[in-house]
């Protein structure tokens, strides 16, 4: 399931807060999933997309820490930056907590649930901030080839292995 991206008006190519905010809306979209399907009969299969939507949320934090921001301007944006990296970390302890109850054999659904749900809250959070005050930036801010590059990992780039973000270490 997969949101369209919208092109950048003054080029072919695909504005980067375009795609960003698309990765939001697919991210949300693999939680409801899981959420929505309560009729599973098999628990791991239910959980599929939960799965896959953590770990494109993790790498979509690692990209936005490592990649995005520190091309972005230090001076105005200062502030908001900090917010958005302490933001990533409760949300990166609610993930954490929820792939511990995953993985308890005796864990049940309920605890889930409620991690989706407080993960959701925090998402909803984060990203009305995150869109309108730092993704205009990365259009306007960061070189074509930057674009590019961040484009492309974002296409098929991977986290390191073992990477927290900035607020967990
Ligand atoms: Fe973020
Ligand atoms: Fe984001």
């Amino acid at each position: 399931m997969s949101t369209e991206v919208q092109s950048n008006s003054s080029t072919d190519e695909v504005s980067l807060a375009a795609a960003f905010t698309a990765e939001h809306h697919d991210i949300d979209a693999g939680i409801e999933q899981y959420l929505a399907d309560t009729a599973a009969p098999d628990p791991r299969q239910r959980a599929v997309p939960l799965q896959n939507a953590m770990a494109a949320l993790r790498r979509h934090i690692y990209l936005e820490e490592e990649i995005v921001f520190p091309h972005l301007p230090k001076g105005a944006l200062m502030m908001p930056l900090m917010v958005m990296r302490k933001e990533h970390g409760e949300i990166w302890q609610r993930m954490d907590a929820l792939e511990e109850i995953l993985q308890d054999p005796a864990g049940d659904s309920t605890g889930v649930e409620q991690a989706c749900a407080e993960i959701l809250v925090l998402l909803d959070k984060h990203n009305m901030k995150e869109e309108p005050v730092i993704y205009p930036h990365m259009d306007a801010d960061l070189t074509d080839q930057e674009q590019e590059k961040v484009l492309k990992l974002l296409a098929g780039g991977e986290m390191p292995k073992g990477w927290v973000c900035e607020a967990l270490r």
